[in-house]
């Protein structure tokens, strides 16, 4: 694991961006496994400056999606779909019918959970997954368990994630309770895995994630096992 502590959100979104950029220079028909939350909005900031100055072509990119809110649609402000287009589809040159994102509103959601890891599959796997990880150690919307869930499926949302999560909604009640998330295996099949974080906040769950025991009851900390990465912190805000 390369763990890098850096300074301020500015560096570790430059840093992010970088590592990315360059699994996508290298591999023009790369795909990306990509994030929502708020940890990741600078580094698409970074990635859509890139594009900008020419230096990065998304054109020949796959983007594949974590997770989404089950019951809302993608023209919904507070889906994932959304945040996606918004803060980065819609910048940068990436064909949209290439970007990817676990359908909210599927009826069997049982159906679109494996429809989405064969989907991966067929892509030939993720290059380069990008995570953000929640106060309860989850990522995705894998969310402290008994087990490691493998495939991508419905989850319920525990409190303390309805109650981080509310503060994009306009109430409380408006944050639905369930969602479809890409399972570990997608996630730990990644050629590569870039983790970032920042807050002071996150400094307990960081160092349960990372150096302590390796438990589904802490999700984000099957990382440990991963060959190939790459944790991003940042205490400053
Ligand atoms: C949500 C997302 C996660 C994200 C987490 C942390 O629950 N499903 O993918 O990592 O929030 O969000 P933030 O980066 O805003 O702290």
């Amino acid at each position: 694991m390369n763990y890098i502590t850096v300074n301020s959100y500015k560096e570790l979104s430059a840093k992010a961006a970088q590592l990315i950029a360059s699994v996508v220079t290298l591999k023009p028909d790369c795909v990306l496994g990509l994030a929502t939350g708020s940890s990741p909005l600078g580094t698409y900031d970074c990635l859509t400056e890139m594009y900008e100055k020419g230096m990065l072509d998304f054109s020949r990119v796959t983007s594949v999606n974590l997770d989404e809110y089950v019951g809302l649609d993608g023209d919904n402000d507070q889906s994932y779909r959304y945040f996606m287009n918004h803060n980065l589809f819609n910048r940068v040159n990436i064909d949209k019918a290439r970007t990817f994102v676990p359908n909210g509103l599927a009826a069997d959601p049982e159906a679109e959970g494996k429809a989405y890891d064969e989907h991966i599959k067929a892509l030939g796997g993720i290059d380069i997954q990008l995570l953000g990880i929640g106060l309860d150690g989850h990522i995705g919307f894998n969310e402290p368990d008994s087990r490691f869930v493998p495939e991508t499926h419905l989850v319920d949302l525990h409190e303390s994630t309805i109650e981080a999560n509310s503060r994009f909604f306009a109430s409380r009640e408006e944050v639905p309770t369930k969602a479809i998330t890409m399972g570990m295996m997608s996630i730990m099949q990644a050629r590569r895995v870039l983790l970032i974080a920042n807050g002071a906040k996150k400094k307990e769950i960081m160092e349960k994630a990372f150096f302590g025991p390796i438990t589904p009851e802490v999700p984000a900390s099957i990382l440990q096992l991963h060959p190939d990465l790459t944790v991003i912190y940042c205490e400053n805000e």
